[in-house]
Order: C-alpha cells, then sequence, then structure tokens
C-alpha cells in the first residue's frame, strides 16, 4: 500500500510557532506510523514563498523578497523540522523551479480545458489570509479600526482588489463537491468540518479570482506574463509538483492520491477549491483533508500576528523533542481544539512519562537484572494481558486509519498503565523470597517485558528516540521501528535485557 502525507506549506513571513509544530508533528507520526506498517509512504512539507504577504514584509525589512524568503527557510523553517526530530521526505518550496514549472502546467491545461476566463472584478481582500472575504467573513473593528470592518481572522481592516483578472469557474463544480463529500464520507475529516464545508458548497460558489497584476511576486500566468498566479491557487499544487506533476509520470502515480493534514481554518481551500481543480484538470482527487483543531492560548487561536506565539524551541529545550511530540499527539483530541499551558505539559510530563512510562521501564528491567540474572524468563505472558496487548494492538491502528492519534497514543498508555498496575498487585519481590514461586514470578517478569516491548513499538512513531531507548534497554536488537506495528503485541523477546538510558528525567523549573 501507498501512503502519501503533506502538511500544509508555511508562509514564511515569520518564523514558527506551536500550532505549525503541532501539524507537521501530527503529518510526521502519520507518515512514521504506515512506515512502520511497511507501506510505500512519502512525507512533504515545505514553504509557501509568493504573495503579497512575504512581499510586503520583505519590503518592511528592506531586503527583496529571495533574500527574505531564503533566509527564513535556511534559519528557521528548516531547522525547525530537526528541532521536532521530523523524517520527512521531502521538502518543497513554491519558489523552486519544479514548482513553477507544475504549476505552469496544470494551468495550461485548465486554461485549454476552457476553465479560465479574464473578467472584471471588485471585492475585498484579507493580505493576512491572502483571502477574498465576502461580507460575512468581515466584523466590526475595535479600537484604531473602530467604525471599519476588518478581518474577522486578523482584525485589521480589507482592501478593496478592483482588477481585470483571470477566472476559474469554481461555480461549475459546486454538484460534484457535493457528490464527492457524500459517496466519499471519509473524504473530509473530522465530521464537523465536513458537515460545514458540505453546507457552505450547498449555497452556490463564486467563480474565483486566480491573477494578480499589480505586484509580481508570484509565478507567472503562461499565457500571459503581466499576471502572476493567485498565491493559495499555486501553493494548493505544491502536492504535486513536489512529486512530478507533468515532468516524472512514474513517481507521481506512485505517489498520488495524498492525504493532506491542515488546520480547520484551511479546510476550505482544500476540500472546496483544490478538488474542483482536481477534476478540471482530470486528476485523482486527494485522499482524505483532515482539517485539525487550533492551539489555543488564553481561549484563543496562538499566532504570531497576535503575539501570542511560543517557539517550538522554547518547549523542547525545557522538556525534550519526544516530551514535546508525545504531549501535543496526546493531550488534544485531534479535530478538536486544544489549550496549551507549561503547568498541564509539566504535569502530564511527570505523571506520564517519568512515574508512568519511564518508572515502569527501570523497574521491570532492575528486577530482571535482580532476579535472573539480566536474562529474560522466556514463558508466555499471562493469558489476560497478552490478550490485552493484542486488543491495544489492534486498537493503535485502527485509530490510525482514522486519523485518531490521540487515540492511538491512548491505545499504547493503557498498557503502560495496566502493567504498573501489574506490579504493584503481583508484588514480584514478594515473589522472589519464596522458592516455589519462581515459575510465578517468571511469568509475571515476562509478562511485564512484553508488554513493555509492545508500546515501545506502538510509541515509535510519537516518541522516536525514548522507544528505541526503551528498546535496546529490554534487550531489543537493531531498530524498533524494523518492527511491523501491526504486529506490535508478537515481537519476539530477547534473550537478555540491556541498559536503559534514562529516558525522561525530572525537570525542575525555576
Ligand atoms: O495557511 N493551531 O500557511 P500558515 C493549530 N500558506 N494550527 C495552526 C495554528 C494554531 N494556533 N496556527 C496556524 C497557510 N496553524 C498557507 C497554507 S497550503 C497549500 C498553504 C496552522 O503558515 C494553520 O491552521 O498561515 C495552517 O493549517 C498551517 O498552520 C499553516 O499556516
Ligand atoms: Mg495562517
Amino acid at each position: 500500500m501507498g501512503f502519501y502525507v503533506t502538511t500544509p506549506i508555511f508562509y514564511v513571513n515569520d518564523v514558527p510557532h506551536i500550532g505549525h509544530a503541532y501539524n507537521i508533528v501530527a503529518a510526521d507520526t502519520l507518515a512514521r506510523w504506515h512506515r512502520m506498517r511497511g507501506d510505500d509512504t512519502w512525507m512533504l512539507t515545505g514553504t509557501d514563498e509568493h504573495g503579497q504577504k512575504i512581499l510586503r514584509t520583505a519590503m518592511a525589512n528592506s531586503v527583496s523578497p529571495t533574500e527574505w524568503t531564503d533566509k527564513l527557510v535556511e534559519n528557521a523553517w528548516k531547522p525547525n523540522l530537526e528541532v521536532l526530530n521530523v523524517a520527512n521526505d521531502d521538502f518543497i518550496r513554491t519558489t523552486e523551479d519544479r514548482h513553477r514549472v507544475g504549476v505552469q502546467k496544470f494551468l495550461q491545461r485548465l486554461y485549454d480545458a476552457g476553465f479560465i476566463y479574464h473578467g472584471e472584478f471588485e471585492a475585498e481582500y484579507c493580505v493576512g489570509c491572502e483571502e477574498y472575504k465576502t461580507p460575512g467573513d468581515l466584523v466590526d473593528g475595535v479600537g484604531e479600526y473602530e467604525g471599519q470592518s476588518v478581518c474577522a481572522i486578523h482584525s485589521r481592516p480589507t482592501e478593496t482588489v478592483k482588477e481585470a483578472n483571470y477566472f476559474f469557474k469554481l461555480s461549475e463544480f459546486q454538484d460534484r463537491l457535493l457528490e464527492l463529500y457524500d459517496t466519499r464520507p471519509d473524504y473530509v475529516q473530522p465530521a464537523s468540518v465536513r458537515n460545514e464545508l458540505r453546507s457552505f458548497v450547498a449555497q452556490g460558489l463564486n467563480d474565483l479570482s486566480i491573477s494578480r497584476s499589480t505586484f509580481d511576486w508570484g509565478i507567472k500566468v503562461p499565457w500571459d506574463d503581466s499576471h502572476v498566479v493567485y498565491v493559495w491557487f499555486e501553493a494548493l499544487m505544491n502536492y504535486i509538483t513536489a512529486i512530478g506533476y507533468g515532468v516524472d509520470d512514474e513517481q507521481f502515480e506512485r505517489r498520488w492520491p495524498g492525504n493532506h493534514i491542515v488546520g480547520k481554518d484551511i479546510a476550505r481551500f482544500h476540500a472546496v477549491i483544490w478538488p474542483a481543480m482536481q477534476m478540471a484538470a482530470g486528476i485523482e482527487i486527494s485522499e482524505r483533508v483532515y482539517g485539525h483543531g487550533w492551539l489555543l492560548v488564553g481561549g484563543e487561536k496562538m499566532s504570531k500576528s497576535k503575539a501570542t506565539g511560543i517557539e517550538p524551541k522554547q518547549i523542547t529545550e525545557v522538556f525534550g523533542i519526544d516530551a514535546f511530540r508525545y504531549y501535543f499527539m496526546s493531550a488534544i483530541h485531534f479535530g478538536s481544539d486544544g489549550s496549551f499551558s507549561w503547568e498541564d505539559l509539566d504535569s502530564r510530563y511527570h505523571a506520564e512519562l517519568a512515574n508512568g512510562l519511564g518508572n515502569l521501564a527501570s523497574r521491570v528491567i532492575a528486577m530482571v537484572n535482580k532476579y535472573f540474572g539480566g536474562e529474560i524468563p522466556q514463558v508466555p505472558s499471562e493469558d489476560a494481558l497478552a490478550e490485552l496487548f493484542r486488543s491495544e494492538t489492534d486498537r493503535a491502528n485502527s485509530s490510525i486509519d482514522e486519523f485518531q492519534i490521540h487515540d492511538a497514543v491512548d491505545a499504547a498508555f493503557s498498557i503502560v498503565d495496566r502493567l504498573n498496575g501489574y506490579i504493584t498487585e503481583t508484588t514480584p519481590w514478594q515473589l522472589a523470597k519464596d522458592e516455589s514461586k519462581r515459575d510465578r514470578l517468571a511469568e509475571v517478569l515476562a509478562t511485564n517485558v512484553r508488554g513493555l516491548g509492545t508500546a515501545a513499538i506502538l510509541l515509535a512513531p510519537v516518541m522516536p528516540e525514548s522507544a528505541q531507548k526503551l528498546w535496546r534497554g529490554i534487550g531489543g536488537a537493531d531498530e524498533v521501528t524494523d518492527q511491523r506495528i501491526q504486529n506490535a503485541h508478537e515481537w519476539e523477546v530477547p534473550a537478555r535485557v540491556d541498559e536503559l538510558s534514562p529516558l525522561f528525567p525530572r525537570i525542575e523549573q525555576n
């Protein structure tokens, strides 16, 4: 099976914050999971570099847009992937030639097929969103914008665009889009996003202005070089230009269609405009669009423009990369909004990682060393627990099929929790005092090692480094990622435990 997963491409007007990181880690977790299933996996991320927002940011900083974007990509966005330990297979910049070539081919195809026309137009535009706004998208301004209408997202006035532009016949696709939502209920998820988009489309669609002629920071329209392509229209194409659309048919066939992990705020672009473009160009519709929730800080969507942005490094430098990844993947129901707080992070880190998992691992390994000289008893797990390892492995895998990442982590942690309870109930240190209970002691410790290994395998996509340390600690050979994650309950128990590197040290905050 193939699995192609994408993040949005991020605007490089500023540096990454934890809202972006949340999205990227989710896509990376899904990709790592599918690789461990043996699927032919590909993960793409990248940067969205054209348009007025970037152009104005560069001008405000007195540099050319090229200098600005190069600097942000190299100094902030690419390093951010290392900060988060993301194993992306590719990184696309919309300023690359491969993107321009694919965009121009795609656009020419739409033009030749009669889906693009030239027309006059006047509309309100929010440069922060890079989006045309209808009156319903605007709210009354406050403070310095009192008396004006402002974008509901950016709280700033829109600008009136009055130009002769090229238009895409989006309105023609209403029926086919509704049919898509109805015949493929999994296409847009979660259901809240799907319902919202369905009723948006049911109200009727306007054609979309897809070019601008008053600035030139963009990709030229192939048949009219006095226009550049509307930044969103070309940005959506990154998902196919990166895998060789129009250039490398073999790679394109191998990867496409893709699964798009996006914030719910941009689901409309991905599940209304993008599929209409795909229909017009005659390519297969994306596999899935998953619109996740927002990270909230103080009850509001965290954003740089509102100065509530937290950089990923601020967290990873204190708690470590795996704790960052674990926290966001487990504490927030994927698909719903979630509030970030340092207190919550700190308490989950200590309760779930340091005390829950870390402590369990070191106790089990210490007992195997103490009572069996480091040799893992080669006996089957206790039935009830063996059954739990199997059922939680199944639950974790089917949760991933539904993109319910938090539920997959929960399945792995229910093994950890159960083992902690099991140790308390079975008191191996008491069993060890009685020679006649030697077989029972062997069963208890074998069960613990088996369950820890299953947890390590299931947690590897979320916490790659800690899972590997744990795997080594229980004597696992090579890489935990060599294991098949759908068989996490059946891994081959090694002869001996090994040394456990510290997993989650306690953190004293000043
Ligand atoms: O929208 N919580 O780029 P972008 C969760 N270039 N997700 C958040 C978030 C938060 N607080 N803040 C931002 C763009 N995001 C376009 C995409 S794709 C062809 C073009 C998410 O840099 C946001 O929802 O503004 C979006 O999905 C992503 O970060 C990119 O944001
Ligand atoms: Mg944004």
